[in-house]
């Protein structure tokens, strides 16, 4: 049989997404506080002949996943081999999807990390993680994240990391949407409405105490996101799932990144149960997932 290594990958919440003006080279300036959730992607690398690179997907949203060279994690493949590998590494990635595609989650990026690990094992690479993390940064800018996991406080365009204490495990309900967002879309929308009301680096700095002693009230009153309003304008079924859900349950609701879904922080896990069977109700809901968090980040299952 093959050789084939699987990896895990989790997605993510922004528990903060503070937004400064859009940066000359088109991106903008970022203070974000990540978190890891137990939403993951699995991608699995068997070797090709030849130098061939191909992906195959499956699971949530697969069909609006590209297999072709325009794939992140394809293009992840291809990087990494380019810098650290040989042209006669070739490998065959078969993507799992749990994380919503196009859905805030960073879907795209955990399987660009999930490719970049693979890839290095599979390929018998001597690539660190420090080295790792740099090609990372290169595909995009929630891609590191992906590959670190637990908390992190991101800045520059979100691929700038500093891991944060986070106390104990939260719990989580994500309420997925009919239809994807782009990101590029809603930072333009950003834009356009000139919304620089950049959230105060001291709510953060609120976050974080609170991440670090698991005080949910300060967790709750310091989450936020400059991007929420962009997402709603660009699909204001997301106003619906917020208002209506928080009348169902949970401790707060946000936008989790640039949308369409939302993410419910919950007390304990019968306040999530409840949470998941009023929300599946809503129109605006496609499907409701739960989750934990903080978790690690990508990570070999197994290599054989
Ligand atoms: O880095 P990534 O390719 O994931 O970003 C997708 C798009 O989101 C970018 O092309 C840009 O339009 C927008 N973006 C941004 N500022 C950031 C991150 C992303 O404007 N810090």
């Amino acid at each position: 049989m093959d050789a084939a290594v699987r990896v895990q990958v989790p997605g993510k919440v922004n528990l903060a997404l503070s937004v400064s003006p859009r940066r000359e080279d088109g991106y903008h300036e970022l203070t974000t506080l990540f978190m890891a959730v137990s939403l993951h992607d699995v991608v699995t690398a068997t070797p090709a002949r030849r130098g061939r690179l191909s992906v195959e997907v499956s699971g949530e949203g697969a069909d609006q996943v590209p297999v072709d060279m325009s794939n992140l994690a394809l293009k992840a493949a291809a990087l990494l081999r380019a810098r650290y590998g040989a042209p006669d590494h070739g490998a065959h990635l078969r993507i799992e999807k749990r994380i919503p595609v196009a859905g805030g989650m960073a879907g795209g990026s955990a399987d660009a990390a999930g490719a970049l690990l693979a890839c290095s094992v599979l390929w018998g690479l001597d690539v660190g993680q420090p080295e790792l993390l740099e090609l990372a940064a290169e595909l995009g800018s929630d891609v590191p994240f992906s590959l670190m996991g637990g908390c992190a406080l991101g800045t520059g365009r979100g691929e700038q990391l500093a891991p944060t204490l986070c106390k104990g495990t939260y719990e989580w309900v994500f309420a997925l949407a009919h239809r994807g967002l782009s990101t590029a879309r809603v930072f333009a929308d950003y834009d356009t409405y000139n919304e620089a009301q950049t959230t105060p680096r001291m709510v953060i700095d609120g976050l974080m105490t609170g991440l670090a002693s698991h005080d949910l009230e300060a967790v709750r009153t310091g989450m936020c996101n400059d991007l929420e309003h962009s997402a709603i304008r660009l699909h204001p079924a997301i106003l619906d799932t917020l208002e209506e859900g928080l009348g169902l349950g949970g401790v707060t609701a946000i936008v989790s990144g640039s949308g369409p879904t939302v993410a419910f922080l919950c007390g304990d896990e019968d306040d999530a149960v409840n949470l998941v069977v009023g929300l599946s109700t809503l129109p605006s809901v496609r499907a409701v997932v739960r989750a934990k968090g903080p978790v690690p980040g990508a990570r070999v299952l197994s290599n054989s």
